[in-house]
């Protein structure tokens, strides 16, 4: 028998304008965890997808158990028991967690469907792995965590032995993260093979058994991660070295920006999501709300940029917000890089340039007397991407769909922080970047305050936080709890007031 259950031998992919798989070559053995890892745009997804069956490889082999194999639908791919949870997920939004599960697998008996097995079946499994599902619900009701457990469940109902993680932590808690990885473990020493993608680097270290690291859609090397550090890794997969530190200097904080009073948010039943709170941003400083994901941070923000109604105050620069639509708002000097990418930040059906202009087609640079000055847009878009270095196959004529994950984050940052606003509001701005690009948006908004913009900061990453923040303000259940100075407190005490264990009477100053 083969020692490795999948191998991928020198697989070639193009795509228009770029050629996203180099004559790449990933072994995979069985019962291992294996990392893959790269740039933003380096082709892991892609590389992910040809064995998946959802794109043919131009060039390369695919071998399971050392016999060559063709794989021309996700079809045949299950039937080799290969199975994927995706990077966006792709679920059916109107269908229940267990219809999800299920789909594409129905059992029938005279050709009546047995949901009754199915279920069983399910929820055993459900049982065995501690993913805690509600079977019933909706998948447009349920958190992305949740979204993720039935991705999960998915394959397992398959009894795929080939489970493929494409960035599954990338929207996940840190709580989430630490059960999915145990849950990974006990995969892989059932006998389970995994390929595990992800750009953080610390949880490679902790899970996996080995990585194979991809640039610019070549093959730069495999090895053992026992062997080797996060410093190593990182320089493999950008070919230089890296500083992880960035300088920040004391943050100089000058008149009030954001000024928010008594804000409130119904939730569901009859606990409000956000329960009268009051705090202010100024200029020159990077405040930032902390605390664990669904506290209330999602409806606080959408709140702030007019996506949902709220009782109370909100006013930017003095000037009143909360009866002003979207678009006013943003004219009144507001930026946001939101939570969800593709719901509120992108149109994926536009290209590249269209996106990056989606805020400005109104500005004189872009249009005259009412017609969109095509030439600007270009020229305009080229710039952010030159300056961002947002990768992808035809630059500004891109399709916003086509492009990889982090390089669609990428455009979502450089928009928004091109619009020069008052007040940025930045909701988990670097979920899915590389290292690389991490460190550069984050340089990117230590900028947006040392020119004197005010930043608020909405992150479940404690890395992230006590990197950027000025100012922590923890939020508990809809609540104020605590506000700390960025270089005070240390990760501990934080996670204190986080889970509710500790509180202080917050300042309303
Ligand atoms: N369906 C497609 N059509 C055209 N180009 C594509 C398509 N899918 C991917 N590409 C291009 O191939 C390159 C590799 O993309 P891929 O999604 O594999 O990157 P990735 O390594 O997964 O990056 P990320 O970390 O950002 O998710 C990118 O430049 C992307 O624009
Ligand atoms: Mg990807």
């Amino acid at each position: 028998m083969s020692d490795y259950i999948i191998e991928m031998l020198r697989i070639t992919k193009d795509f228009p304008g770029i050629r996203a798989n180099d004559d790449i070559t990933l072994q995979l053995r069985r019962g291992e965890i294996h990392a893959l890892l790269g740039e933003n745009g380096a082709g892991k997804s892609t590389l992910m997808s040809i064995l998946f069956g959802l794109y043919q490889a131009d060039a390369g082999e695919i071998r399971k158990d050392g016999r060559p194999v063709g794989i021309a639908d996700p079809n045949q791919a299950n039937a080799l028991g290969i199975g994927m949870v995706h990077q966006h997920f792709k679920l059916v939004h109107n269908f229940t967690v267990l219809e999800n599960i299920v789909l594409g697998m129905e059992s029938t008996r005279h050709g009546v469907l047995r949901m009754d097995e199915a279920r069983q079946k399910a929820m055993a499994l459900s049982t065995q792995y501690g993913l805690t599902i509600n079977p019933d619900a909706l998948i447009e009701d349920i958190t992305v965590g949740m979204q993720q457990r039935v991705e999960i469940l998915k394959m397992l109902y398959r009894e795929n032995e080939i489970l493929i993680f494409d960035e599954p932590t990338a929207v996940l808690t840190p709580q989430e993260v630490e059960e999915l990885m145990r849950i990974m473990r006990k995969l892989a020493g059932e006998g389970k093979s995994i390929l595990f993608i992800t750009h953080k680097l610390n949880e490679i270290m902790a899970v996996a058994d080995r990585c194979t690291v991809l640039r610019k859609g070549r093959y730069i090397g495999t090895v053992a991660v026992a062997d080797t550090t996060t410093q190593d890794l990182a320089e493999m997969m950008v070919g230089r070295k890296v500083n992880f530190n960035i300088d920040k200097a004391p943050a100089q904080p000058g008149e009030v920006v954001l000024s928010v009073r008594d804000l409130s948010v119904a939730g569901h039943g009859n606990k409000k999501a956000v329960d009268g709170i009051s705090f202010e941003v100024r200029t020159g400083e990077i405040v930032c709300i902390a605390g664990i994901d669904g506290n209330g941070q999602s409806e606080l923000v959408y709140a702030l940029t007019g996506l949902t109604p709220a009782q109370g105050q909100v006013a930017l620069k003095g000037k009143p917000l909360q009866q002003l639509p979207v678009r006013r708002r943003n004219q009144a000097g507001l930026a946001h890089i939101p939570e969800d990418r593709h719901k509120h930040g992108l149109v994926l059906d536009y290209d590249l340039q269209q996106n990056l202009a989606l805020k400005r087609y109104l500005s004189d640079q872009l249009q005259r007397h009412g017609f969109i000055r095509f030439d600007q847009v270009r020229r305009y878009a080229q710039q952010l991407i030159d300056q961002y270095d947002i990768r992808s196959g035809q630059g500004p004529d891109t399709l916003m769909r086509s492009m990889s994950g982090g390089n669609q984050q990428k455009a979502i940052v450089a928009r928004e922080i091109d619009l020069g606003p008052e007040l940025l509001i930045a909701v988990q701005p670097t979920r899915g970047l590389d290292v690389g690009a991490m460190i550069y948006i984050h340089e990117q908004l230590v900028k947006v305050r040392d020119e004197g913009k005010a930043v608020l900061l909405i992150s479940l990453e404690l890395d992230e936080v006590f990197q950027l923040a000025d100012r922590i303000l923890v939020i508990y259940e809809g609540r104020l709890v605590a506000q700390l100075a960025g270089d005070q407190v240390s990760q501990q005490e934080l996670g204190l007031y986080m889970s509710g264990s500790k509180r202080q009477e917050v300042d309303h100053a």
